[in-house]
Order: structure tokens, then sequence, then C-alpha cells
């Protein structure tokens, strides 16, 4: 099939988003009919720390990074509530999904959204300040309801963190998979090849798995150090999977 058409981007929608009731709102703004995009894949997704932390590796070290993660884990805007902590992962799929997405999205801040693209979905969102132990403001959290991926490379990376292979219909397909031969198991947040006490299997032999994940697991069984870590392939297997304590 043309690449063109299987070009994919991954969409948030986040707490603050899901706390106002915009989700309806949002898909809207985003369908077909607007947009040009097709559903490839959805999920609802209770995002735990493992998944917050890679999906923002970029920011990692930054003033905001700490409240960024509690923000997207839902502890922001439902304290005390674990049961709606939960963000809506979807991925969409057509021509020039990345910018088409973007551009419906708008700029980061809602402050300047609102100044250079009013009607955008983030001119709907709020700026919060971040405050230090002492209460002196050190920086600011941009509430902004809505993620979308920035470029192609990052919705490649982005869709195989959330979404395994057989979350997205076989057609839809935007990215190389392979088959496991192998049985791969987490133990203390390291790789394991055989299953030892308190170690949780997340690959079976026989199992379709991203190839790039594939590649991944095989230079860390190796030993070979991997510009991927071994989260970015193990993330998407424990969604939904292990309550935290939150
Ligand atoms: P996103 O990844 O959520 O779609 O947002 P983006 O590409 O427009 O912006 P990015 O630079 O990737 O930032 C990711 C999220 O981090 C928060 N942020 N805060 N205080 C700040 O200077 C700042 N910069 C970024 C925002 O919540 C942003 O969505
Ligand atoms: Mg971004």
């Amino acid at each position: 099939m043309d690449k063109k058409i299987l070009k994919q981007t991954l969409v948030l929608i986040k707490p603050d988003a899901l706390k106002n009731s915009l989700t309806g709102y949002i898909l809207s703004q985003l369908s077909e009919f607007h947009t040009g995009l097709r559903f490839a894949a959805t999920k609802i997704v209770h995002v735990n720390k493992m998944l917050a932390e890679e999906h923002y590796a970029e920011h990692q070290g930054k003033v905001f990074f700490p409240s960024l993660l509690e923000y997207i884990m839902g502890h922001l805007h439902y304290p005390g509530e674990p049961w709606k902590h939960r963000v809506i992962a979807i991925v969409y799929q057509g021509p020039d999904a990345v910018k088409k997405m973007r551009d419906i999205v708008g700029p980061t801040n809602p402050h300047i959204a609102r100044e250079q693209k009013p009607g955008c979905i983030r001119a709907l969102g709020t700026v919060v300040p971040i405050k230090d132990a002492e209460g002196n403001v050190v920086g600011e959290r941009m509430d902004n309801l809505i993620h979308a991926s920035a470029n192609d490379s990052d919705a490649e990376r982005e869709t195989k963190l959330w979404f395994k292979p057989n979350d997205i219909p076989p057609f839809m397909h935007a990215y190389p998979t392979g088959i496991s031969m192998d049985y791969y198991f987490l133990k203390d947040n390291k790789l394991c090849m055989k299953e030892e006490p308190g170690s949780l299997c997340f690959i079976v032999p026989g199992q379709t798995v991203w190839q790039s994940d594939l590649e991944t697991l095989h230079s860390l069984q190796q030993g070979i150090s991997s510009s991927c870590s071994i989260a970015s392939v193990v993330a998407k297997y424990f969604i939904n999977e292990k309550p935290e304590n939150d």
C-alpha cells in the first residue's frame, strides 16, 4: 500500500480534557471529515510512571518534568481518585497525519494558542504556575488537553511505545513486525530470558512484536548497548496490568 496512506501519528487526550468533558468535542475536531485521518488504534490507559517517563524522556531534568509526569498520570486532575487516572491514546492514520494533527492541536502553550491560533484545541487549555517547597514560582505547567506527535520519527517511537502490533489491525501496520522465537521476562526492571521468582513474562514464542523491539531485545540479550531502553520495549506490555500505589 502507498506509504503516504499509512502515515501515522499518536494522539493522547490528556486528563484535563477528560475532567472537563472535552473528549467528544476533541474527537469530532479530529474526525475523518475534518482531518481526512482514520482511527488505526485506540485504548484507555492508566499511565504508570515507566510509561510517563518514557513518553516524555526528552524533558528529563527540566524544572517542569516532575509536574509533567504527575499531570499525564492524572494525579493533578484527579487527586485521591486513582480509578479516574487515565488518558485516551489514539493512533490516527492517513496522508500528512503528523502535520494535520499538529495544526488542529495548536501551539504547546495555551496562552500562545489563544493569541496565535484561536479555535485550535489547545486554545481551551490553561497554564499553571509550578511552585517550590517555599511557594516560589519556579516554572509553569501547560495543561494543554492533548498530545500529538511532533514529527514522523516521534510518531513511530510513540506509537510503538503505547501500542503492541496486535492492538492495530494488520492491514494498518505502518512499521515492520517480526515473530519472537523466545520468551522474554522482566525482573527488577532488567531483561531475563528464563523465568525466575518475581519475574514477569511479557513476550512468548510465536508472538508478533515490533521488529525494532526485537532488535533492541537481541542487543540487550547479548549485552550490547542499545539506543532504546528496556522500558521503551516493555512499557506497552504492562499497560493496565500492574496497579501502582497511586
Ligand atoms: P506534546 O508533546 O504534549 O504534544 O506537546 P508539544 O510537542 O507541543 O511540546 P513538547 O515540547 O513536546 O512538551 C511536552 C509537554 O511538556 C509540557 N511543557 N511544559 N513549561 C514549559 O516550558 C513546558 N514545555 C513543555 C507541555 O505540557 C507539553 O505538552
Ligand atoms: Mg512533543
